[in-house]
């Protein structure tokens, strides 16, 4: 029986994902997205040109590759329509080749705005979120009054448009909210880019289609978002997402059984990076950090802001491999630390047993201990062909992590770029 894949993130997010997707996606027919929205922005470099996706899946630039936005996703539909059309400019012919699954849950005008009104009204405890109205989306999913894709292509589209949005300005009433002065012509824009989609993409049976191309030997990869640590179960409550970011959502942001799950890649940068508030045990205040940052150009791919950096955690990497059943792993952004005369690894946390979950309420303070590594120097220029070929030093740390993860690491990154990839075969 054929089996669907899934890569995710191991940590907080923007470990590669996107890059690591369009490298594999030629093996793969489908590659669906199956939880978050426009909150993710997944980076790809074709030819030196970058492109940022944030809801369409990594794999459209391949030829042969279909791409599903799963059920458990949320689409805000003008952001969707201009990253399509971002993506014809390149060329791309996207109807037949993108499919949007009917139960999408809709990121409606409100939901933005309330995204904000809530941060600020949090201060100084803001979760530090994208404000792309993700958080008051999977609220109304959840409380069962959201808008569903296909629910805005039937007669009562705009019906049910106009009564969920009287509600949300009741709730940004409430809350003082001052309201845009255009949210007229936003409101107005957001029907017309959904009626646009709706126009070139039929509202899709993304379980049947799945299912059945597994029937039939084809090969699925679940795109995950965000990362493992950022899960609203399992990362550190509140600050986390509003999805779940562990393997078992690709079964239900997909409808796909949890039988039919294959591989499951975890990705997970050489180092850490994180954006926006909330624990991060290994994080660096210092001039290394500033280093990392620069060197690994750490800034937002969706809003920008600068990534808080810091060193590898073990436990924490431990504990995203377990949620997931990771079987493989993806390192990414080697080549960042090229150059740096130690680099080291948090192997665990004063008085707590790795076992435990490293974040398991915020009363427990997580004090790292690390283990100190020589640095390596990467030649910028030279293409290594083999994992033989990479300095000694990064090969000791590679084996390491292997080791203490119990893991085989089955691919390299080594710069974002397309052929800088490594497979360790
Ligand atoms: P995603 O959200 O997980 O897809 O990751 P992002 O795209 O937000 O951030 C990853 C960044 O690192 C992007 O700018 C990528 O182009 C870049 N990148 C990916 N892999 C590598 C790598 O191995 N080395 C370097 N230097 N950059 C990489
Ligand atoms: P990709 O897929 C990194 C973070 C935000 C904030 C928290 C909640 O590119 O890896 P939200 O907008 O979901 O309400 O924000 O989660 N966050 C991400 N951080 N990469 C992402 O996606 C993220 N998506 C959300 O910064 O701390
Ligand atoms: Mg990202």
């Amino acid at each position: 029986m054929m089996e669907a894949d899934v890569l995710l993130g191991l940590q907080w997010g923007d470990e590669g994902k996107g890059k690591a997707v369009d490298v594999l996606a030629p093996s793969y027919h489908w590659i669906a997205r199956f939880q978050g929205g426009p909150n993710a922005g997944h980076t790809l470099w074709m030819d030196g040109q970058k492109i940022v996706l944030h809801t369409i899946p990594s794999g459209i630039f391949r030829e042969d590759c279909m791409n599903l936005i799963g059920n458990g996703v949320v689409i805000h539909p003008p952001s969707l329509l201009q990253e399509i059309k971002a993506l014809r400019q390149h060329g791309l012919h996207l109807e037949g080749k993108l499919m949007i699954s009917a139960k999408t849950h809709l990121i409606l005008p409100g939901h933005r705005l309330l995204d904000q009104a809530f941060e600020s009204a949090k201060g100084d405890h803001k979760i530090g979120s994208t404000l792309r109205g993700i958080g008051p989306a999977y609220t109304d999913k959840y409380a069962r009054h959201g808008l569903r894709y296909c629910d805005l292509a039937g007669p009562q589209g705009n019906a049910l448009l106009e009564t969920a949005h009287e509600e949300h300005l009741r709730q940004l009433k409430a809350l003082d909210f001052e309201l845009p002065k255009d949210l007229p012509e936003q409101v107005q824009a957001w029907m017309d880019a959904v009626y646009e989609l709706l126009r070139d993409f039929a509202p899709a049976d993304g379980s049947w289609l799945l299912n059945q191309a597994l029937d039939q030997g084809q090969r699925v990869l679940a795109e995950g978002a965000q990362g493992s640590l950022l899960d609203v179960e399992f990362g550190a409550y509140p600050f986390v997402t509003s999805s779940h970011t562990t393997s078992a959502s690709a079964c239900t942001g997909l409808g796909i059984a949890p039988n039919r799950l294959g591989t499951v890649y975890g990705l997970f940068k050489a180092y850490c990076t994180r954006v926006g508030s909330g624990p991060f045990p290994t994080e660096l205040h210092d001039q290394t950090g500033e280093a990392l940052r620069r060197a690994g150009h750490e800034f937002g791919a969706t809003t920008g802001r600068p990534r808080r950096c810091g060193w590898l955690d073990l436990p924490a990497l431990a504990y995203a491999i377990r949620l997931s059943g990771v079987s493989q792993l993806i390192i990414t952004k080697a080549d960042v630390l090229s150059g740096f005369e130690e680099i080291k690894i948090a192997t665990h946390y004063q008085g707590l047993d790795n076992h435990q979950s490293p974040y398991p309420n915020d009363s427990i303070e997580c004090i790292p201990e690390y283990k100190t590594f020589q640095g390596w120097n990467l030649e910028a220029s030279q293409s290594y062909g083999s994992r033989q070929q990479l300095p000694t030093q990064l090969q000791t740390y590679l084996s390491y992590l292997e080791d203490q993860l119990n893991l085989p690491i089955r691919w390299i990154s080594l710069g974002p770029e397309r052929n800088q990839i490594l497979e360790c075969k």
